[in-house]
Parts: structure tokens; sequence; C-alpha cells
């Protein structure tokens, strides 16, 4: 389809999943707002996430840390250094700045044509900086996160002392982290804010290459699983130039978006870099102790880190469809139930009072169990037409029928069949049907 991008951002706006933020001040710098629609998708992502790496396991624990650090935490980490660091050129002529590494010819500016007008190219640290308290010093400089990990290397000791984990164990986090990109851009695939699901799993220094193998994998599948064909994806070592500061190998998993390959998570081997520089920058031990067997050691970390909100719009790129029905073409979301918005929605065939007050009362038995929307507006055609332009596996039409035999019409939104159900049996009817 040759206009997706153009498809899926124009849906996202028009019906309430992404807009673009500060948009009656003309909108700021690549910073999206998630609306009605984009705040439960969201939400499903995480969950979908959660449910696979936390809670259907024993070996992995949650934790929501502070956006705020202080420098020491990013001295130690490496990310105040060069390798957090992406070479910045500006061009003389139309005072654009490029990312040298994104350049396709290095002598070229992409914006006015010009050649050999870049300046010298100078490090430019991509996180950002703030103060904390009422005087903006120098001792007052604090760091938005960059990245959920650090997080969990500082809290590994607690985490250590209270759950009683012993490696291989993990700690998962999803939350905002925050880069000054210079160059944003292809949607929400690269913002300044935004969002991260990471995983830090601790493994015997021995086994890291067993437990990268397996996390490759692992991840590789989530995203099948919640329906994205397997050609579009692939799984790519990088290259040992591309490798971050503290990666001793890493494969990204990609997605092939309609501007090219693009990654979607990365798996590193981060080996006991990160335990090491805190345990020496903060004067702590942190490491494991196996009171079992007398060994001590600094676990090696393996790190899948995947990106919500980039996912997110994975999800919408990857179920964006347009098809025949009845000689129209429809727009379908054919996204897996669990990311879908609302799982279902109720539609009162006619908006009559004698009608309304059955179509509520099945709105209301539905609602306590799934998020569902409620349409009465317009022909039921167009409704339908909605509910699958946004992804609502299924729509439960209330008819004048449904006075008389206490039963309602599910439609399925990829099949299209329609099959009547007694009220009662609504709730257990949709629930089989839905992956929840
Ligand atoms: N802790 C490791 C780490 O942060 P990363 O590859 O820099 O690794 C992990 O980031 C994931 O976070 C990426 O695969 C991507 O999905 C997401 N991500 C990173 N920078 C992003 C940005 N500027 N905008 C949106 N998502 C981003």
């Amino acid at each position: 389809m040759a206009d997706l991008m153009e498809n899926v951002v124009n849906l996202c706006k028009r019906r309430g999943f992404i807009f673009p933020s500060a948009e009656i001040y003309g909108g700021f710098r690549s910073t999206y707002d998630y609306g009605p629609l984009g705040v439960l998708m969201l939400r499903n992502v995480r969950e979908a996430w959660w449910k696979s790496m936390v809670q259907c396991r024993d070996d992995v624990v949650g934790l929501e840390a502070a956006i705020l650090s202080p420098p020491a935490v990013w001295e130690a980490s490496g990310h105040l250094g060069a390798g957090f660091a992406d070479l910045l050129v500006e061009c003389r002529s139309c005072n654009t700045r490029h990312r040298q590494d994104h350049l396709d010819d290095p002598d070229k500016c992409p914006s006015c044509g010009s050649t050999g007008t870049f300046t010298e190219p100078r490090a430019f640290n991509l996180m950002f900086k703030t103060h904390v308290g009422p005087v903006a010093s120098e001792d007052a400089v604090a760091y938005l996160r960059p990245e959920t990990a650090q997080g969990m290397f500082l809290n590994f000791a607690n985490i250590l002392q209270t759950t009683r984990k012993k490696p291989p164990f993990g700690i998962a986090q999803i939350g905002k982290s925050f880069r000054n990109e210079i160059t944003p851009g292809n949607f929400v695939f690269r913002t300044r804010e935004f969002e991260q699901m990471e995983l830090e799993y601790f493994v015997p220094p021995d086994d890291g290459p067993k437990w990268y193998e397996y996390w490759c994998e692992q991840r590789f599948n989530w995203y099948v699983d919640l329906g994205i064909a397997p050609e579009k994806l692939r799984l790519r070592p990088h290259d040992a130039d591309e490798l971050s500061h503290y990666s001793a190998g890493t494969s990204d998993v990609e997605f092939e978006f309609p501007f090219g390959w693009g990654e979607l998570e990365g798996i590193a081997q981060r080996t006991d870099y990160d335990l090491k520089q805190h345990a020496a920058a903060s004067g702590e031990k942190l490491e494991y102790f196996d009171q079992a067997t007398g060994e001590r050691y600094v676990p090696f970390v393996i790190e899948p880190a995947a990106g919500a909100t980039r996912t997110m719009m994975t999800f919408l790129l990857a179920a964006y469809s347009e098809d025949e029905v009845e000689g129209e073409t429809r727009t379908v979301l054919r996204l897996d139930p669990r990311l879908a918005p609302y799982k279902v929605a109720v539609l009162p065939l006619s908006k009559k009072d004698t009608l309304t007050p059955l179509a509520r009362e099945v709105l209301a038995r539905l609602q306590s169990n799934f998020m569902t929307d409620y349409d009465e507006t317009q022909s039921i055609g167009r409704r339908y037409r909605r509910q699958d332009e946004i992804g609502t596996p299924f729509c439960v039409t209330v008819d004048f029928d449904s006075l008389e035999d206490k039963a309602v019409t599910i439609r399925d939104r990829d099949s299209l069949e329609q099959v009547r159900v007694p009220i009662d049996a609504l709730v257990t009817e949709l629930r089989d049907r839905l992956t929840v």
C-alpha cells in the first residue's frame, strides 16, 4: 500500500489515537499526545508485554524507578561520555543540523543540496539536563533518564534483598525515557519523549550466550504472537561499529516499515558492565552471593529493550488494511483483540426509547468485563465501518426482536459472520472469542 504511513497517521488523528502535541500553538517539535483510543491501545501494548515478561514468569519482578536522577548515575553508566553522543554537523548554507551517521552522502546537505558546506562534526550528548530546586547552579543539575535500564541496576541490591531471587532472574520496567534526538521523525518512530519496556535479566556469567539466544527468540515470537507477519520481521545482529558502549553483542528485532527496515527492540549482552561501573562509583557491593555454594560473582545481563510507543505504531501499520464489503471499500484495523482499544461495541438498531433501556443494560453487563463502546448514531452500516476502522473485534446489535427473545447479534470484524446469542450467555461467548 503506497500511502500506508499517511493513511495510518491520518487515521490516528481522525479517530483519536495520536494527536500532535500543543497543536493549537502550531505543534511542538515531534511530540505527540495519545488520545482516547491511543491511550487504550498503549495500555494494551504495555499489558501484553507485562503479561509475557512478568505475569507469566516466576523469575521476573517489576519496578518503577524515578525519571529524574543525579549526574553520578550517568557518569558511571557512561551516558555522559562520548558513547551516548551523536555526531552533529551543520550546513553553513541553510543552517540545518544533521546526524552525521544518518547522511547518505557525508558531503551533501539533504535539506538544500549544497556540497562541502558542513561544519566539522561535534559530539552532541542526547540527555536532557535540568535543575532541581530553586537555584539553577551546577550542583543542582539532574538528568531525565534516556533509558529505564539504569533504575534496575541501581536497585539490584534492594531487589535481591527483598525478593530473595537468584540468577537467572530479571527486573522489568515500563516507563518514559527522554533523548534530545537531533533528527526525530517518522511519526512516533523517533521522538524525544517516548516510552520503553525493558528487562534486565541477570545470569551467571558463563550462561550469558545461552540466555542471549533465548531472549532473541522469545522477543521475536512476541511480535508474531500479537499478529505481525513473520516475513515483516527480522532479527539483525549489530556490526561491531554499531554496538552501544556497554554491549558485547546486540541483535535488533526489526520491522519492515514503509520507510525501510527499522528497529523495534534491541537484545543486548550488557555483560557485567553496568553493575561493575556502579559498584566502583558508589562503593556498594553489587554482586550475588550464593550461600549454598559460597560462590560470589557479578552477574552478566541480557537486556531485551523495546519501545512501547514505537511498537504501538508498528502494530497499527501491520494491522491497517482495506477490503471491499458490499461493493464499498472498508478500512479495517486487523488488530489482535488483546491490542484493540475496544473489545466490543454495543449498537442499538434504533434510538427509540423502547430499545435504549435494554441496550444500556447490555452495555452495563459488558463494561465490567471488557472495554466497551456504545454508539447509537447514524445507520448500522456506518457504525460497523466506524468500529472496523478502529479495530473493534466484535459488535453487538440490539434490535426489536431482542425485547422478545432476550438475545442479541454478535458480528465478527474479520469474518463478518453474525450469530444470535442469548443476553445471559453474551459475556461468556465474548470471553471465549477474545484472547483475554
Ligand atoms: N536500555 C537500552 C536501550 O535503551 P535502545 O536501543 O537505545 O536501547 C531501546 O532503545 C528501544 O527504545 C528501541 O528499540 C526503540 O524501540 C525505543 N526507542 C529508543 N529511542 C527512541 C526514540 N527516540 N523514540 C521512540 N522510541 C525509541
